[in-house]
């Protein structure tokens, strides 16, 4: 739907303001950026974070007392889909050395890796090869790789700044370290970075960055690195099995306690198969699907936690998980394609930020979380009710996409954005010409699983890699940093995984005892209700997936 006649007459406001906000821009005259003691009331008064009653402490397992999202102790608070009394582990379905949950970045980047180190992988995953967060990521990818002019060393303390400085040290190190490596990896895979004409990859600035570090492939830069790794991963034919459709509702553990497989789902049969492995990577992603508050999201239609639920009753604690990003520009009008990214890229070619006066308000690279409370602040009729209102009563404010028109040539919307530019064009609105309509958008966990550097949890031969695992990002990930995650501990993972399972190749009596206490916690802490998890699916699917448990009264109406 093209801009009504009401936004088209506020549009000419920004039109009003746009020549001497690029002339600034020219001269290097930006708007100032918050100091550092300016950013914590702003986050604590408009952050969705900070909102009294939106967290609570979870009353059972190994992060007991820690308090994050209810909608997040809600599902980790509910009992198994599975009755483990039903479910026969003495006949595997499937046999293998390394078991990955999810088939995103991070887990095609760990069974790549797996397999070259002579592990035999199967990939299980909820829907297809590739549906995941990191096919729908634009912006870049991260890598200090400009010698002279950047180092790991600034990359490292960008990422704590970011974070609010108490990211987990050693991640981060193991990240900055291995960034510049992985860019290589992905090139020499065939992946096609945004280059000058004289071979030299572009790069440039995300929110919070002090060199410019961000590769590219355009706006489509997780499409194009996960097309090159799934088909990398997909010519392994001898070592790489995947499995679509079957996501992974319970881990199962042998009578040592180390990690044996995992119980999947079968989405089309409404079976459950059991998978034996010698070790077990999880790299299920996000929860953006939990839709926290009430949030538009831009994740993908399978980001419901499950990979978290699934360790947590397993033993393995969390952390960082009381922070969720928002990301700032999130599409608010054609409401056809609400809560779709707009990348950070636009901020970092220089689109202001402005407000229904078509004023700027806010340095256009504030790390995420302080860039999202500005435009809430702005936005919300108890902040300075400042946004511009959507025929449905929502509210946003400008994406200016047409001054980089003026700051980098005629032609640079389309040439650089792609992807925004044919998503815009279907509603009839041309972004290099009219600016775009945005809010914060529920976007990143910025928590997850505890995981030391070699991507292993506290339950042995059990990993996990990417948006699933804690620590590296702190409170708030900067941009470029999640994609890099993905392939570093990716990696990582797949190689840890894959030397682990030399020495530990006997498996002991599998059980799912562990999903059994999980359940007596729940009676004995008297939390009520009949929730399950993992969600599977969110909330909008079919009631059927989402709410029947295998027990024996619902098996009993299958057949
Ligand atoms: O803005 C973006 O393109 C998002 C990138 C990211 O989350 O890393």
């Amino acid at each position: 739907m093209p801009y009504p006649e009401s936004l088209k007459k506020l549009i000419e406001k920004v039109e009003a303001t746009r020549a001497a906000r690029v002339e600034r821009k020219k001269n290097n005259e930006e708007f100032p950026a918050l100091e550092l003691e300016e950013r914590g009331p702003i986050l604590e008064n408009f952050h969705p974070d900070f909102i009294e009653g939106t967290r609570r402490k979870i009353k059972i397992g190994p992060s007991k007392g820690y308090a994050i999202s209810n909608e997040m102790v809600d599902l980790l608070e509910a009992k198994s889909r599975v009755d483990p009394d039903l479910i026969n582990l003495s006949e595997p379905d499937y046999e293998t050395d390394v078991l990955i949950i999810g088939a995103g970045g991070a887990g095609t980047a760990a069974a790549i890796l797996a397999a070259e180190n002579g592990a035999k992988v199967l990939i299980a995953t909820k829907l297809r090869h590739g549906d995941a967060n990191t096919m729908m990521a634009e912006g870049g990818i991260q890598a200090a790789d400009k010698v002279g002019k950047d180092s790991p060393y600034y990359h490292y303390l960008d990422i704590l700044g970011g974070g609010h400085f108490v990211n987990d040290p050693e991640l981060v190190y193991t990240m900055v370290q291995h960034a510049p490596d992985a860019i290589r990896w992905l090139e020499g895979l065939g992946t096609s970075f945004s280059k000058f004409e004289d071979g030299r990859m572009k790069t440039m600035h995300g929110g919070g960055t002090c060199r410019k570090r961000m590769h590219y492939a355009a706006d489509i830069t997780g499409a194009e690195i996960m097309k090159t790794i799934r088909d990398e991963a997909r010519n392994h034919t001898d070592m790489i099995d995947v499995i679509e459709f079957c996501p992974a509702v319970e881990l199962v553990l042998d009578d040592a306690g180390r990690c044996a497989g995992a119980v999947l789902y079968n989405l089309e049969t409404a079976e459950y198969h059991f998978v034996k492995a010698k070790a077990v990577i999880i790299t299920t992603g996000g929860s953006g699907r939990l839709h926290i508050q009430n949030f538009m999201t831009t994740n993908h239609y399978g980001a419901t936690a499950d990979g978290i639920v699934m360790a947590y009753r397993a033993g393995v604690p969390i952390s960082f998980l009381h922070t969720v990003q928002y990301h700032p520009t999130g599409v608010v009008f054609p409401e056809q394609a609400e809560g779709i990214l707009i990348t950070e890229k636009f901020r970092g070619a220089g689109a202001n930020v402005l407000n229904i006066k078509g004023e700027q308000f806010v340095y256009e690279r504030e790390p995420r979380d302080v860039e999202a409370a500005c435009i809430i602040r702005e936005c919300s009729p108890g902040g300075r009710g400042n946004g511009v209102p959507t025929p449905t009563g929502k509210y946003g404010v400008w994406l200016d996409s047409p001054m980089i028109e003026m700051l980098k040539g005629e032609g640079t919307v389309k040439k650089e954005f792609p992807g925004k530019n044919i998503l815009f064009r279907r509603f009839g609105i041309d972004i290099s010409k009219e600016p775009m309509l945005i809010h914060p958008t529920l976007h990143y966990q910025n928590g997850g699983l505890d995981i030391n550097s070699k991507c292993e949890t506290n339950v042995p031969g059990l990993y996990a890699a990417g948006e699933v695992s804690g620590g590296v990002h702190g409170e708030n990930r900067l941009m470029g940093n999640s994609l890099l995650d993905v392939m570093v501990f990716g990696r990582i993972a797949g190689t840890c995984a894959a030397e682990y399972i030399k020495d530990h190749d006997q498996i002991g009596k599998v059980n799912l005892d562990h999903v059994k206490r999980y359940n007596e916690e729940i009676e004995t802490a008297g939390i009520e209700g009949n929730r399950i998890s993992p969600m599977i699916l969110p909330d909008y699917s079919n009631p059927d997936v989402r709410e029947k448990q295998y027990t024996k009264d619902y098996f009993g109406t299958l057949s």
